[in-house]
């Protein structure tokens, strides 16, 4: 699925942003709150606004995981990846959530119903493996209860 941008609403963030100092990660974290992802559409804008090459922006922007790059699923599942979380068999959890819904990291399952990032220490990491399903922490991540909390997501 093609995501594009609303193209008057991205240009107006971005002439919110340009006065500030350094105004590249602003405008990419304004345009991942207000739309979500920010795609293709939006590296030319960006880089004719701010005076970049459109190499210059494609690099920041596909460095950063966090700036995604097209819209999530319903559902948004983040896994710990950090060492404590993998310490604990958060990469176990993983490799098995990944391919019961037949993605790798960052994909979103054919149905659009859930996307697995990895995510790098949320703070719990004396109960992990960790995660967090729609921004809501999980602790002790088993392969079992992710396959609960998936199901009873998706039966909402
Ligand atoms: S390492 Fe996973 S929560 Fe800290």
């Amino acid at each position: 699925m093609p995501a594009v941008l609303d193209a008057q609403r991205a240009q107006e963030i971005i002439d919110a942003h340009l006065a500030l100092e350094g105004p590249l990660l602003p405008i990419l974290h304004a345009f991942v709150e207000e739309f979500g992802f920010v795609d293709d559409t939006a590296v030319p804008l960006i880089a004719n606004a701010l005076n970049l090459s459109r190499a210059e922006v494609h690099g920041v922007l596909t460095f950063y995981h966090d700036f995604r790059r097209e819209p999530a699923g319903k559902h948004v599942l983040k896994i710990c990846r950090a060492e404590a979380c993998q310490a604990r068999g958060s990469e176990s959890v993983a490799r098995h959530c990944l391919a019961d819904l037949g993605v790798d990291w960052h994909g979103t399952t054919q149905d659009g119903a859930i996307t697995v990032e990895p995510v790098y220490c949320l703070g719990l990491c004396a109960n992990g493996p960790s995660a967090l399903f729609d921004d809501e922490p999980i602790a002790a991540l088993t392969a079992d209860k992710l396959v609960s909390v998936i199901e009873e997501a998706e039966s909402v």
